[in-house]
């Protein structure tokens, strides 16, 4: 459980609670972002190589520890293998690029971003790209830098109960963490449970349902239980949000580049939401926003249906 705004991973080590996400955070605020969300005490980081911005943090981790204002081992941060580097060959130069350009010796936390393998080098999310999928020998990669010490632990993301149900019965090393879409409206009960049961952490993105993603549709923020929460404990609703994924035993990544919002939600800490307002979120109807289209098709790639990939989690 949350101690002190920790959780502990299977790896012995610790993950804040709260983590800044910088998935759509453009070059060029982001690192602001970054600095602000320390200064303010974010300890937490989570990036990908795919979010285009990588270099722009490093920068920032650079000069805030080379000032002093943070050390290198109060820092978690994460970053991802993307779809494309999937091959044996192609992970370890995947996270010396990422290293490189957050100028870091390790991550704390390498993640495969998704269960789905597109062709090397294409960046685009044509169907053609897509690529057949064997996870068992992704994760041998993957296993190799954490042997290497490049990574403290390593873990998956977007993977479905029985995805990651697979993976932990052939892994040699099992993932430390499950990171997925998780919020008052996506409240992943089965697979919170099994994570739980296996001892993987589950992390989640998107954890005020993406409010800024227009092509999501999202109304997690306006649902009025979290609201009616909300106004009575005098906390906004995304406090709120990011408060019931702490108490639900996830680390939670919400995204910002804005600073009051950035201080807002690191404030969660030091408060809770009582049994009979938490029993409220059970009312919320649920729906997966995050949906995968483009790692599906009826004739590329591994997966022929959303049903497939999700493994009826949807
Ligand atoms: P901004 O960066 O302008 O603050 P998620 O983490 O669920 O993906 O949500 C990120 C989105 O939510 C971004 O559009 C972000 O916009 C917005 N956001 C972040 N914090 C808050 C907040 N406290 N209240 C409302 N919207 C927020």
């Amino acid at each position: 459980m949350a101690s002190n705004g920790y959780f502990k991973l299977n790896t012995g080590f610790i993950i804040p609670a709260i983590g800044l996400g910088t998935w759509q955070s453009d070059p060029g605020v982001v690192g602001q972002a970054v600095e602000t969300a320390i200064r303010v005490g974010y300890r937490h980081i989570d990036c990908a190589h795919v979010y285009k911005n990588e270099k722009e943090i490093g920068e920032v981790l650079k000069r805030l520890i080379n000032e002093g204002v943070v050390k290198r081992s109060e820092l978690f941060i994460t970053s991802k293998l993307w779809n494309t580097d999937h091959a044996p060959e192609d992970v370890p130069v995947a996270i010396d690029r990422t290293l490189g350009n957050l100028q870091l010796e390790y991550v704390d936390l390498y993640l495969m971003h998704w269960p789905v393998s597109m062709k090397p080098g294409s960046v685009d999310f044509k169907p053609e790209n897509l690529m057949p999928t064997n996870i068992h020998n992704i994760w041998k990669a993957m296993e190799k830098v954490y042997d290497s010490g490049k990574a403290r632990a390593i873990g998956v993301s977007n993977f479905s109960t029985k995805k990651l149900g697979d993976l932990l019965q052939e892994a040699r090393i099992p993932p430390a963490v499950n990171q997925v879409e998780c919020h008052p409206s996506w409240q992943q009960a089965k697979l919170r449970e099994f994570c739980k049961s296996k001892g993987v952490h589950l992390s989640a993105y998107s954890p005020l349902g993406s409010p800024g993603t227009t092509w999501l549709k999202s109304d997690v923020l306006k649902q009025p239980a979290v609201i009616s929460v909300a106004e009575k404990l005098g906390k906004t609703p995304a406090q709120v949000c990011l408060r019931w994924g702490i108490q639900m035993g996830q680390s939670v990544l919400p995204k910002s580049t804005n600073e009051a919002r950035i201080k807002e939600n690191f404030d969660v800490l030091d408060w809770s939401i009582p049994d009979d307002l938490l029993a409220k979120f059970s009312e919320i109807p649920q729906a997966r926003l995050l949906r995968g289209t483009s790692f599906v098709h009826e004739k590329y790639g591994q997966y022929r249906t959303l049903e497939e990939l999700w493994d009826g989690e949807i």
